[in-house]
């Protein structure tokens, strides 16, 4: 898969996606979506059935987090739902990584791509100290769960695009950084804290970037999609 711009999908049900969705009918492009947890859970694993069967891809971010045991089942189950990406925590350690792929990979040896979150960019320095008793350097400890990831032979992480040079470093330049925090030069950050532009997310080597309401909340949302493609993906 080459770079791409990844829809966040973030409404409350199946009408609203469905409306938003049919805008973008027509277009020579079909969208990349994301779905969240909002969205899974009040419509359910049929709504990816259904937009499977529309032909979008999904990336299914549902950021799993169980022992073991759970997450191979529970992956095998949003593997059959026809999922192209799926994540989970790195926190639940190698073993639960391991387990999470073996569950995800079909009958036929064809499995979704596996992303795992490092730590929050909720997280900051503070909470990582005082909540989590976590005591390296933010950076630090991001990297490491990255390398932790590649270890267990996951695809890639979801991280900031700013951290997208250092994980590739780390961990080579085909393990995928699938990046949110998006935001155009004239537009408001909303709740996003470390921000940067399509065109420069492409420059850090972001490989996918998710935009949700620059996209979805625009008054025309096919122009906004447009305009992340050329600058993330034609420039
Ligand atoms: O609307 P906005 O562009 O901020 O949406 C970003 C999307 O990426 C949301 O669905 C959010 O949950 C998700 N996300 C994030 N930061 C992470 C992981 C996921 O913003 N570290």
């Amino acid at each position: 898969m080459g770079k791409d711009v990844i829809i966040a999908c973030d409404f409350p049900g199946r009408e609203q996606v469905l409306d938003f969705l049919q805008r973008f009918e027509g277009e020579a492009r079909k969208p990349f979506l994301k779905i969240g947890m909002e969205l899974f859970y009040s419509a359910g694993p049929d709504i990816v059935r259904e937009l499977k069967d529309r032909d979008y891809r999904i990336f299914l971010d549902l950021k799993l987090h169980d022992i073991p045991n759970t997450v191979r089942a529970a992956m095998r189950v949003l593997s059959g739902l026809g999922a192209d990406v799926c994540n989970l925590h790195a926190a639940g350690t190698i073993p639960m990584m391991e387990a999470a792929l073996e569950g995800l990979t079909r009958p036929d040896g064809t499995r979704p791509l596996l992303l795992a979150v490092t730590q929050l960019t909720s997280t900051d320095q503070m909470h990582l100290e005082r909540d989590l008793w976590i005591r390296e350097e933010m950076e630090e400890v991001i990297l490491h769960y990255a390398e932790n990831a590649s270890l267990a032979g996951l695809d890639g992480v979801v991280c900031s695009p700013l951290e997208a040079p250092a994980v590739h470093k780390r961990c080579g330049t085909d393990f995928l950084t699938v990046t949110p925090g998006v935001r155009f030069a004239d537009s408001a950050a909303d709740d996003q804290r470390r921000v940067t532009t399509p065109a420069r997310a492409r420059e850090l080597g972001s490989d996918y970037i998710v935009v949700g309401r620059p996209i979805t909340g625009a008054a025309d949302p096919v122009s906004a999609w447009r305009r992340c493609l050329t600058e993330f993906v034609d420039t």
